[in-house]
């Protein structure tokens, strides 16, 4: 905090200089770090602070994270607390804050399941993975179900089995060969760019149609899950029809396949319930969770088992049922600590309740920037939402990719910071929000008023163009 009163242009350099000569940084461009950087310092609610004391709105919350805002200092103090007590022990033992959490993310969900610990929203959904094959194997062992189908243009993780799931082609291009064929990918339901040009609701569905064409393509004997993100988040904030999620489980209870739900970033409060899927009235068999559970003061992440799978992992111990993999810093005391304050702010400041309302607040702002006609779509639920840009709203050419990082640029330069996505060619043109679930009313406006002439820029600089 002492730079946010007094910036020293001095520390500033000599942190620049550091960094540079040794960090390896993620997805940027080191030669556009060398032209300029960011250094934040601090934050507190919904604002963070660079080491030059200038601040921005963050209206993406870190990367889609930080749920109930920056500078809660107290969590520092649980931290350091649990520290001095015991920071870590294996979780092949029980430790109390890891009980605890797992206690109350179970009754988020309303009882029935069992909370396996992790590190990151990739590894909740590696655990995901390799639970529902273990399962499978122990429930059919002459069966042979061990297939993953998921949703192109979806994220799921970073590491090669997380990105093979996921359906980001460019993303995966750098690293293929990746897996062989147990990753199968079907439509996305992005309605706004529906996949089979057609429109809800005459469309009847016909995502969920593909999705069980595929499943019987494959035999579906052989799929072990089906994996998705209630609203796919990556993609540009795609929302999809009220029965898009009860029709998913259908089809996976009909064909005994488990019902795999990334909530590592829907979760939390950030759509305006505890958890996406609690929209659509489903009830997942693996549920992934990251992010808003510690709102990332500490990393920990989660692999929720509904009791139908845990189920399947209690006998004998000469039989072999128990979970087969261990993660050195699962259920980490000093995170889990956190993670379980974390969560008792999110309920008692009922911040979910808090992201449906201001979530609408801020959704009827954005709709007013439907005045431009470069603004295609609005959509989001509860503080997830995306503003979608094209060239020409009845042909919906998605608008270009300098002109999409013009208005994130613009806004920076206002002092707010906004997402943007790039999911592939037809998917780089929503802009994203995701702001702390904190954030004011008074902020929402500001967000809304620095998209407008952000948008009214680049508006202007295509008029001048043509
Ligand atoms: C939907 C979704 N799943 C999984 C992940 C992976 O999480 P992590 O980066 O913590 O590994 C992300 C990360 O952004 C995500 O958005």
């Amino acid at each position: 905090m002492s730079l946010r009163n007094s910036p020293d242009p001095a520390i500033r350099a000599a942190v620049v200089r550091q960094d540079l000569d040794n960090v390896l940084h993620p997805i940027v461009q080191h030669r556009a770090l060398e032209a300029s950087q960011a250094v934040y310092v601090a934050g507190q609610g919904s604002t963070i602070v660079d080491a030059d004391g200038t601040e921005y709105l963050d209206a993406m919350a870190g990367l889609w994270c930080v749920n109930i805002g920056y500078g809660r200092v107290e969590l520092a103090e649980i931290a350091a607390d649990q520290m001095r007590q015991l920071a870590y022990y294996p979780h092949t033992a029980m430790n109390v804050p890891a009980a605890r959490l797992a206690e109350q993310i179970v009754g988020m969900l309303g009882g029935g399941y069992h909370v396996y610990f992790v590190n990151s929203g990739s590894e909740a959904n590696e655990a995901g993975f390799k639970i529902a094959r273990q399962y499978q194997k122990q429930e059919s062992p002459n069966g042979y179900r061990y297939k993953t189908i998921s949703r192109y243009y979806a994220y799921h993780g970073t590491t090669m089995m997380t990105l093979a799931a996921g359906g980001m082609g460019e993303r995966k291009a750098k690293f293929e060969p990746m897996g062989g064929g147990e990753f199968i990918h079907v439509a996305q339901p992005t309605c706004y760019r529906c996949p089979f040009k057609l429109s809800y609701p005459s469309c009847e569905l016909a995502c969920v149609r593909n999705m069980e064409n595929t499943i019987l393509g494959e035999n579906p004997d052989s799929v072990a899950e089906v994996l998705v993100e209630p609203i796919m988040s990556g993609v540009g904030v795609a929302v999809p029809p009220d029965e898009y999620l009860p029709e998913v489980q259908a089809l996976c209870r009909k064909y005994g396949i488990l019902l795999h739900v990334d909530e590592v970033i829907n979760g939390f409060g950030r759509t305006g319930k505890l958890f996406g899927h609690q929209h659509y009235g489903v009830e997942p068999d693996i549920i992934a969770m990251a992010k808003g559970i510690s709102s990332a003061y500490l990393p920990i992440a989660a692999t929720v088992v509904r009791d139908n799978v845990f189920g399947s992992f209690l006998g004998e111990p000469a039989e072999g049922r128990q979970v087969g993999q261990v993660n050195t810093y699962g259920g980490h005391a000093a995170a889990a600590a956190v993670a379980s304050r974390n969560i008792e702010i999110l309920l008692a400041e009922k911040l979910a309740e808090r992201a449906a309302e201001n979530g609408k607040y801020l959704m009827d702002g954005l709709k007013t920037l439907m005045k431009h006609p470069w603004v295609g779509d609005v959509r989001g639920k509860g503080l997830l939402q995306g503003v979608e840009l094209v060239m020409d709203r009845k042909t919906k050419e998605p608008m270009g990719n300098d002109q999409v990082q013009g208005v994130v640029d613009f806004c920076k330069k206002q002092g707010v910071i906004v997402g943007r996505v790039r999911a592939g060619r037809d998917y780089q043109n929503t802009i994203t929000l995701s702001p702390p679930l904190v954030i004011t009313r008074a902020e929402c406006d500001r967000l809304v008023e620095t998209l407008d002439k952000a948008i009214a820029a680049m508006g202007a600089g295509l008029s001048g163009r043509a």
